[in-house]
């Protein structure tokens, strides 16, 4: 029988497919918004407009999203690093100097993204150390920026 896996292994294995970064955004029951870089968005679903993210049971930020009936993806451009770095990091206020509005549906739509898409929670589930959440797409807005990837552990761009 092969070996278990291990964790480096398995972020080897895992890291060399490229991906963009996303910050997922919800409001708690106190009204101030809560935010998590994430790198395991997918979308999941064209009829009905479904998309996923994973979030770890062990984060703070599964606290919220157990509870939020919306959140909001917020797709990096490429001068976005350092707010992904942000919003993985443990900070008291991750919202500082971040600029940021709130859209029509109440979604956390922060500046300078390539792209939000605005979803209502429709399932989650719980699956290894994470949660899948399942988000129907109810909106949405984009710009013509360059993303920020993440590849192998780092921050790339485009070209
Ligand atoms: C590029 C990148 C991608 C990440 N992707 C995920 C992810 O998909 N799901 C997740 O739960 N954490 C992910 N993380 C880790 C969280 O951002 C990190 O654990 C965060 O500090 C959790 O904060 P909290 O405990 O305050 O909620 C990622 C971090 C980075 C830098």
């Amino acid at each position: 029988m092969a070996s278990p896996l291990d964790a480096a292994q398995f972020r080897e294995l895992c890291g060399r497919f490229a991906t963009g970064v996303v910050v997922v955004t919800a409001s708690p029951a106190s009204g101030a918004p809560a935010g998590m870089t994430a790198n395991s968005f997918a979308s999941v679903s064209l009829e009905p407009p479904l998309v996923s993210v994973n979030v770890d049971r062990g984060s703070e930020f599964h606290a919220v999203i157990e509870r939020a009936a919306s959140f909001a993806i917020n797709v990096l451009s490429q001068d976005q690093e350092w707010i992904s770095r942000r919003f993985a990091a443990s900070a008291s206020n991750r919202f500082d100097g971040v600029g940021y509005r709130r859209s029509e549906r109440g979604s956390i739509v922060l500046a300078g993204v390539v792209a939000v898409i605005e979803c209502e929670t429709l399932e989650r589930i719980p699956v290894g150390d994470h949660t899948i959440v399942i988000g129907r797409v109810v909106g949405g807005d984009t710009h013509d920026l360059a993303p920020l990837l993440y590849y192998r552990g780092g921050y790339r761009t485009l070209g």
